[in-house]
C-alpha cells in the first residue's frame, strides 16, 4: 500500500474508534492497539508534510503555540433561554405554547441542561471548519484549534451517514466531573487557585492559548441544536438510500427538533442521552423529578432541564422575544444546600482594593464537590445574617461560581460565641479602610502601595486590550514583584535582560523576548494606553473618548471637572476618578517616566486627520455580517466621524448599520421603535467613502 492510502485508511480508522471511545464509551480495541495506530500515522505525517490535515486524528494532542482568538459573527445569533424556578412557571409556558399554537396538538421535548460553555460548530462537507464561543450572542471567539482536541467532537463525519453539505450544530462543552477534580487536585499540589466549578474549569480551558493544553484537560461535548438552513442539501446518504437516488443531491427535510438530533447522532455527534418527547405536562413534571435526583450520577454538570417544542413548523410560529425563543424554556434545578460549621473569617484583597471576607468552614460535599469555603461578599451581609464565630451556618451553590453563606441555624449556636466583626485595615498592607458612598464594598484606598493591588495594575497594563505586551503574565508579574524588580508600571520600562533571567543562561532566550515585548509597547496607541494606566472607572470606551477628546497626556491631566463632563459618556463618577487619579504625586510620577520612556501619549497624526463630525450626536447599532469592511472597522469608522456605538437597541438608537443576517429580535425591537435601518452602502455614502 502506498503511503498516501496508508494515510487515509489510519485516518478513517482512528476516527470510528475515536468515536467509539468518546462518544458511545465502547471501545473495541485496547488502548495500546489505538496508540500504535496514531503513533504510526504521526510517523507517516511527519515524512510526508504535504499530507498535513487539521482534521487528522493526530491534531487531537494540540500544540503549544500561542494563538489569538479572531472574533467571528454568528450567521444566527445565539441566544439564551427565559428561566423558570418552579413547577408553576413550567406551567405557565405549557399553557403560553398551548395557546400560541391555537389548540393544535404539540409536543415538548424535555432534555438535559448543560452546565457548561456553549459553543457553534460549521461542518463543510463533513468537515469541522469553525468552532465559535457564544461570546456576547453576535459575535464570539473563534476557539477551532482548541475545539478540535476534543474528542466527542467529531473531526470528519461518518461517511455516508447523511450529512447536508454544510450546517452549523450548536452545544456544550463541558469538563467531566473525574477530570475536574483531578485538575483540582494537582493545581492544590502546585498551590495554584482552584477552579470554583467544571463550567469555570472549561471555560479558562477553552480560552486558553495552548490547544496541546486543552487537549490534556479532557473536555467533553454534548449537541443539542441543530441549524439546517432550508433547502439544505445532501448527496452522501446511506447505501440503500443511493439505490433509488440519481446523482442530483438530495434535499434534506428535517421537520423536529428531536428527529434532526437523531439524525446528527447518526453522523458521529453525541446527543445528550435523556432525552424526551412529552405530550402531557403530567410527563414533563414527571421527568423534572425523576433528573432532579438520576443527574447526581450524570459525569457531567447539569444546572436544569430544557423543554422545546418539538415540531419546526410550531417553533417559527411562536417565534422569539427580544432575548430568547417562544418555543423554549430553561426550567433551572434547585440549588443545593449543606449545613456545616464555621471556623474563621479571613479577606481577600482584589486587583481593585475591595475587600472580600470569606467563611472558612468544615468541608461539607455540595453538588459533586467538596467545600471548604464560601464568600460573604461584604460586611452588611455577614450583619444581616448576624454571623458568630462556630455558627452552624448553611451553605448553597447556585448557577454561582463560589457558593455563599446563606442563612444560620441560630438553634445550634453557643451562648458564648463571638459576632464577627468586620476588620478595619487592610490585611495586606494594614492601611485603614474606607468605604465609598452607595458601595457595599469596603476598600483599601492604599493603591500605589498595597501588593495585591500593585500586581493587579500591572496585570491590567500588560493585558491583551491594553499594552498587549503577552510574553508577560500574572506568574512573571508575580515573580518581578517578589524579586523587587517592579514596583509599578513605569518599572517595566526599566527593566534589564539580566534582571528578568536572573543570570540564569537557560532563561535568555525568554527573558529577552520579555524585554522586547516591553519596548515594542511603546508603539501602542495614546487611546490604549489611557486605558492601561488604569485610572478607575475608565474602561476602553472611556479611554478611547478621553483620548480623542483631549488629545495629548498633558490635556487630560490638566482637565477640569466641567471639560470631563462635556464629553459624551463621561458622567461624574468618572470625571472624579480622573481628576482624583492626576491629583495623586504618585501617579503623576509614573506618567511622567512613562513620558520619558517613550510611550504614545498623544494621538497619531493619521488620527487626527480623518477625524470628522459627520455623526455627531448619533447612536448607531450595529448588527449582521458585512461585505466591505469588519464589525471593528465600522466601529472604528462611526467613532472617527464623532458617533457614539452602543451594543442594543433602545429608543436613543439613532439608526442601525445593518449587514446580512441581522439578528431577529434586534430586527423586531428596531422596528418596534420605528428605528431606520441603514445598509452598508448608505452608511459609506454619509460618511463620504
Ligand atoms: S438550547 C435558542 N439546550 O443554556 C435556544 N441550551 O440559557 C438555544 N444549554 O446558552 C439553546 N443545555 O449554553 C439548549 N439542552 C440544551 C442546553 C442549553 C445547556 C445552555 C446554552 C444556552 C443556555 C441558555
Amino acid at each position: 500500500m502506498d503511503y498516501k492510502s496508508r494515510i487515509e485508511a489510519l485516518r478513517k480508522e482512528l476516527h470510528e474508534h475515536n468515536y467509539n471511545y468518546y462518544v458511545l464509551n465502547q471501545p473495541t480495541i485496547s488502548d495500546y492497539e489505538f496508540d500504535m495506530m496514531m503513533r504510526e500515522l504521526q510517523d507517516l505525517e511527519a515524512e510526508h508534510p504535504e499530507m498535513a490535515d487539521p482534521n487528522s486524528p493526530t491534531q487531537r494532542v494540540g500544540s503549544d503555540l500561542n494563538q489569538q482568538f479572531r472574533q467571528v459573527a454568528h450567521k444566527y445569533p445565539m441566544l439564551s433561554l427565559a428561566n423558570t424556578y418552579n413547577e408553576a412557571e413550567v406551567a405557565d409556558f405549557y399553557r403560553r405554547v398551548k395557546e400560541g399554537l391555537e389548540g393544535e396538538p404539540f409536543e415538548i421535548v424535555a432534555e438535559m441542561k448543560y452546565d457548561g460553555l456553549s459553543i457553534s460548530l460549521t461542518y463543510i462537507d463533513g468537515q469541522l471548519t469553525q468552532a465559535v464561543t457564544r461570546g456576547d450572542g453576535e459575535k464570539g471567539d473563534d476557539v477551532t484549534s482548541n475545539v478540535r482536541t476534543i474528542r466527542s467532537i467529531p473531526l470528519q463525519l461518518k461517511p455516508g451517514s447523511g450529512y447536508p453539505h454544510e450546517f452549523e450544530i450548536r452545544g456544550e462543552i463541558l469538563m467531566p466531573w473525574t477530570s475536574f477534580e483531578q485538575l483540582n487536585r494537582e493545581r492544590e499540589q502546585r498551590e495554584e487557585p482552584l477552579f470554583a466549578n467544571p463550567r469555570n474549569a472549561a471555560s479558562g480551558t477553552l480560552k486558553s492559548q495552548k490547544s496541546e493544553l486543552v487537549a490534556s484537560r479532557r473536555l467533553d461535548a454534548y449537541l443539542y441544536y441543530l441549524l439546517l438552513p432550508e433547502g439544505a442539501t445532501t448527496d452522501n446518504q446511506p447505501a440503500q438510500m443511493d439505490l433509488f437516488a440519481d446523482s442530483q443531491p438530495a434535499t434534506l427535510t428535517v421537520e423536529s427538533h428531536y428527529e434532526g438530533l437523531q439524525m446528527a447522532r447518526g453522523w458521529g455527534f453525541k446527543i445528550s442521552e435523556g432525552m424526551k418527547k412529552c405530550t402531557t405536562l403530567q410527563e414533563i413534571i414527571d421527568f423534572i423529578h425523576y433528573w432532579d435526583t438520576e443527574r447526581k450520577n450524570l459525569p457531567v454538570a447539569t444546572d436544569g432541564i430544557v423543554l422545546k417544542v418539538n415540531s419546526l413548523r410550531q417553533q417559527r410560529h411562536l417565534g422569539f422575544t427580544a432575548k430568547s425563543p417562544r418555543w423554549a424554556i430553561a426550567y433551572k434545578f434547585k440549588a443545593e444546600r449543606a449545613c456545616t460549621r464555621l471556623n474563621e473569617v479571613t479577606y481577600q484583597v482584589g486587583r481593585t482594593g475591595a475587600i472580600t471576607p470569606v467563611a472558612n468552614m468544615d468541608p461539607v460535599q455540595l453538588a459533586g464537590t467538596t467545600v471548604r469555603r464560601a464568600s460573604l461578599h461584604n460586611a452588611d451581609i455577614i450583619r444581616q445574617l448576624d454571623l458568630h464565630l462556630g455558627d452552624m451556618v448553611y451553605v448553597e451553590k447556585g448557577g454561582e461560581i463560589i457558593p455563599k453563606v446563606v442563612g444560620v441555624d441560630l438553634t445550634q449556636r453557643k451562648p458564648d460565641a463571638q459576632p464577627i466583626e468586620f476588620i478595619k485595615t487592610c490585611p495586606e498592607c494594614g492601611a485603614q479602610l474606607v468605604r465609598y458612598e452607595g458601595e457595599a464594598a469596603h476598600y483599601c484606598p492604599n493603591d500605589t502601595g498595597c501588593p495585591p493591588q500593585i500586581k493587579g495594575k500591572i496585570e491590567h497594563f500588560i493585558s491583551r486590550k491594553a499594552m498587549n505586551i503577552d510574553s508577560l503574565g500574572p506568574e512573571t508579574v508575580d515573580d518581578f514583584y517578589q524579586r523587587h524588580l517592579i514596583n509599578n508600571i513605569a518599572d517595566l520600562y526599566n527593566l534589564t535582560v539580566m534582571q528578568v533571567s536572573g543570570g540564569n543562561k537557560n532563561r535568555a532566550v525568554s527573558a529577552t523576548k520579555a524585554v522586547e515585548a516591553i519596548k515594542a509597547s511603546k508603539e501602542v496607541p495614546f487611546e490604549r494606553v489611557v486605558f492601561a494606566i488604569g485610572i478607575r472607572f475608565v474602561g476602553e470606551v472611556a479611554a478611547k473618548q478621553l483620548a480623542r477628546h483631549f488629545k495629548n497626556i498633558d490635556a487630560l491631566a490638566a482637565a477640569t471637572h466641567e471639560q470631563l463632563l462635556e464629553i459624551d459618556g463621561i458622567g461624574d463618577v468618572i470625571a472624579q476618578s480622573v481628576i482624583d487619579y492626576f491629583a495623586n504625586p504618585a501617579n503623576r510620577e509614573i506618567i511622567e517616566q512613562l513620558k520619558q520612556q517613550g510611550l504614545t501619549m498623544q494621538i497619531s497624526d493619521e488620527q487626527m486627520a480623518g477625524q470628522t463630525d459627520l455623526l455627531a450626536g448619533q447612536t448607531i447599532v450595529i448588527s449582521g455580517v458585512f461585505q466591505k469592511h469588519s464589525r471593528d472597522e465600522y466601529k472604528q469608522l462611526i467613532e472617527q466621524h464623532g458617533g457614539k456605538n452602543s451594543g442594543s437597541i433602545s429608543a436613543k438608537t439613532s439608526f442601525i448599520l445593518a449587514g446580512e443576517n441581522m439578528g431577529p429580535a434586534k430586527l423586531e425591537k428596531a422596528q418596534k421603535l420605528g428605528i431606520k435601518i441603514m445598509n452598508e452602502n448608505e452608511f459609506l455614502q454619509i460618511i463620504g467613502e
